[in-house]
């Protein structure tokens, strides 16, 4: 311990020595020089607040010795006084200090442990994956989306008339036939709720909301009463419906061309358009892509797939919606979510896409992070 400034070692002459300890007497030296170390000795905030509470707090040594102030003999009172006020204002600044050094000090700790590095690619945990039913439907959209499609949607209970009336399928029309359908308890008189059996009825609704022109796709649950390796009571449906005016069959066939070669990811992908029947459209289209039966390999070979259905929005249909067919025309089409997907994965059986068997999942799920693919673009 370093003695009053009147025995200051020679090396160190009374005016060298630092302010704070000129005119301090032992004890303000002694609290100054004990309060440096313990500063010096606190690695962190906790112990620092420590020696501050212990020297400058209500109860500390400071304090007391101002407390004590008044007791000193009057003619020493004025530069004790003085003393005092300057070693508060030197332990006030050296607790300060030590205060921003520690700070700095966990700042540095914290930023050395938490530093990243931004130019690793993410490695994601394996937290979960996403359904092949729900990485098509992603895909389906951001190709129509490009196309500048929007998403309509619609729900899954519709009436007869919007799910079947509107769509020019009146009741005992044979094409109810084809369609297995569920049908809920009826109310008021009225033809029975169905759970719907298409995406089509969206068509009706979107119509029956928004003046052409329209560009859109539906994706969403379908019903029917039909159970096999490549049936399910519920299935997926994606519709599209474009009404513009001077629309033409050569709109549809380049859109849906575009769109299976896009899916597919084959350029060349051979695909056929093959005259049929929809009560909703006037004339209409199964579409067929070339693959070859025996290897199940697309692209190749000379057979062809059924794989969508399509047409021209029959005049009465935008009628029933008060759509002009004068002065607008459409196409629609509509497809299967799972055959689509069963295509492109080679699945064989589509009952395991309701299973939830993890190991299914694990071997044909996508990676959440992987960004939906759009193959050869559009
Ligand atoms: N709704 C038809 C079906 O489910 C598919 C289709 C939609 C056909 C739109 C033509 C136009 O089979």
């Amino acid at each position: 311990m370093r003695n009053g400034p009147a025995e200051a070692p020679p090396e160190r002459p009374l005016d060298e020595a630092p302010a704070e300890a000129r005119n301090m007497t032992d004890d303000l030296q002694a609290l100054k020089t004990e309060t440096d170390a313990a500063l010096a000795a606190a690695t962190d905030l906790r112990a620092w607040d420590a020696i501050r509470v212990a020297v400058l707090g209500r109860n500390g040594k400071l304090t007391a010795l101002l407390r004590d102030l008044g007791k000193t003999p009057p003619e020493e009172r004025r530069e004790r006084g003085a003393a005092l006020n300057r070693l508060k204002e030197a332990l006030t600044e050296a607790i300060d200090a030590r205060k921003a050094e520690l700070e700095d000090a966990a700042l540095e700790a914290r930023l050395a442990s938490e530093r990243i590095d931004p130019t690793l690619p993410p490695r994601p945990r394996e937290t979960g994956l996403i359904h092949p039913i729900a990485r098509t439907m992603e895909e389906i959209a951001a190709i129509f989306g490009a196309m500048g499609c929007t998403v309509s949607d619609g729900p899954d209970v519709e009436s007869d008339w919007l799910n079947f009336g509107a769509l020019n399928i009146p009741p005992h029309h044979p094409a109810r036939a084809d369609h297995d359908t569920f049908y809920l308890p009826p109310r008021d008189n009225q033809a029975p709720p169905v759970l719907r059996t298409h995406t089509s009825p969206v068509q009706i609704r979107t119509m029956l909301t928004q003046p052409p022109p329209i560009r859109t796709i539906v994706i969403g649950r379908t019903y029917r009463a039909d159970h096999d390796a490549t049936h399910s009571p519920m299935f997926h449906q994606c519709e599209g419906l474009v009404i513009d005016r001077d629309i033409t069959l050569g709109h549809l066939k380049g859109c849906l061309t575009d769109f299976l070669r896009a899916f597919f990811g084959i350029a060349d992908l051979p695909v056929r358009f093959r005259s049929s029947y929809f009560p909703f459209t006037e004339p209409s289209m199964e579409v067929d892509i070339g693959w070859d039966r025996k290897s199940g390999e697309l692209g190749r070979g000379a057979d062809w797939l059924e794989i969508l259905g399509s047409g021209m929005v029959h005049p009465r249909v935008l009628a029933n919606c008060g759509i002009d067919p004068r002065e607008w025309q459409g196409f629609a089409f509509g497809m299967g979510v799972e055959r689509v997907t069963m295509l492109k994965h080679g699945m064989a059986d589509l009952r395991p896409f309701y299973e939830s068997d993890i190991r299914w999942l694990r071997h044909y799920g996508f990676n959440p992070l992987a960004p939906t693919m759009l193959h050869e673009g559009v």
